[in-house]
């Protein structure tokens, strides 16, 4: 059974061929600046544990679908990943410094430009994938519909929403349960949930498969939203390489600002369970997603 870092390498190794870099100060129509490449690349490459992508990987692997085929969709997914935090940390949105142990994409290249390699990245996702359809005309139902569920988790009733919601609930002090749920769905679920929907329309796997799919990814993405939610209160800036403490001095509504620390940790447990309880569609199948739940209930980066 292949690990998270076995899966993480094959991800980088791709990543590192996507997109390409043309020479500083050099303007070729139809080529990508030198300034843009390098701001993308500055946050794709600066780590990260590549968990949303492994996991659409791992899922094919479960399904026994094709990985080598997969892979352009797993890359994507990060490269909307990497996006969407180059994003949350503009002064306009977290007004983070820190980021995968480093100064965040807009310090070191300015809002501008870093709100562009954000769009650059989102476009590039794009483009990867639907080469990799094109590029397997025979399978190009089966790749329309992973590309349809990740641009569902990414958009606009996916993890935008949540974004949206998370800043709209700090700068009006909203705190209901029902506002926090919509958030922590949206904003980090939706990134775990539709990847590996994605990873079973890209196997042609049925419903029953879907459902559970579903099911893991809300409980492990939810989970894994309120350990992060802990993290801030709790964890070592060295390990998350990121400022923490933002969350309750911003106002931030989260698990922590809801149940406090002792009932994050309940809720944590539970969810815990729930995911667990999902792999039960998969007997003897699903040993890397029950080990990965399990690494992250304690987790401490
Ligand atoms: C950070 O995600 C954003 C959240 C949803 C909490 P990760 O903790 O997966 O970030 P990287 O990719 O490892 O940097
Ligand atoms: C970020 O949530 C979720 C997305 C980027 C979509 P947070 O704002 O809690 O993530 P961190 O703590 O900055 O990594
Ligand atoms: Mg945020
Ligand atoms: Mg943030
Ligand atoms: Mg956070």
């Amino acid at each position: 059974m292949k690990t998270l870092k076995d899966y993480a390498g094959i991800v980088n190794r791709r990543l590192e061929e996507i997109p390409a870099v043309v020479e500083e100060n050099r303007c070729v129509i139809g080529e990508m600046p030198w300034l843009l490449s390098q701001s993308m690349r500055y946050s794709v490459s600066a780590g990260g544990k590549r968990l949303r992508p492994s996991m659409l990987l791992a899922a094919v692997e479960m399904l026994g679908g094709d990985v080598n085929a997969a892979l352009d969709f797993a890359c994507a997914v990060e490269m909307i990943h990497t996006y969407s935090l180059i994003h949350d940390d503009l002064p306009g949105m977290d007004n983070d410094t820190l980021r995968r142990g480093r100064p965040t994409n807009h310090v070191v290249f300015g809002e501008g430009q870093a709100i562009l390699a954000g769009d650059g990245l989102l476009n590039c996702a794009f483009e990867t994938m639907l080469a990799a359809a094109c590029a397997r005309p025979e399978r190009a139902a089966d790749s329309l519909l992973a590309i349809r569920e990740i641009a569902t988790g990414a958009g606009v009733t996916g993890m935008i929403a949540g974004q949206v919601m998370d800043l709209y609930c700090e700068h009006n002090r909203v705190s209901t349960p029902e506002a926090l749920d919509y958030i922590q769905y949206g904003k980090t679920a939706c990134m775990f949930i539709y990847p590996l929907r994605a990873a079973a329309r890209l196997c042609g796997a049925d419903e029953a498969d879907l459902a559970a799919l579903t099911e893991y990814g809300r409980a492990f993405g939810l989970l894994f939203q309120a350990t992060d939610d802990l993290l801030d209160v709790v964890g070592t800036q060295d390990d998350m390489g990121k400022t923490l403490g933002k969350d309750a001095e911003s106002g931030k509504l989260t698990c922590v600002s809801a149940y406090g620390i002792d009932g994050t940790r309940a809720l944590v447990e539970r969810l815990h369970r729930q995911a667990l309880d999902a792999l039960g569609r998969f007997p003897g199948r699903a040993g890397f997603f029950a080990d990965l739940v399990d690494s992250m209930v304690n987790r401490t980066k």
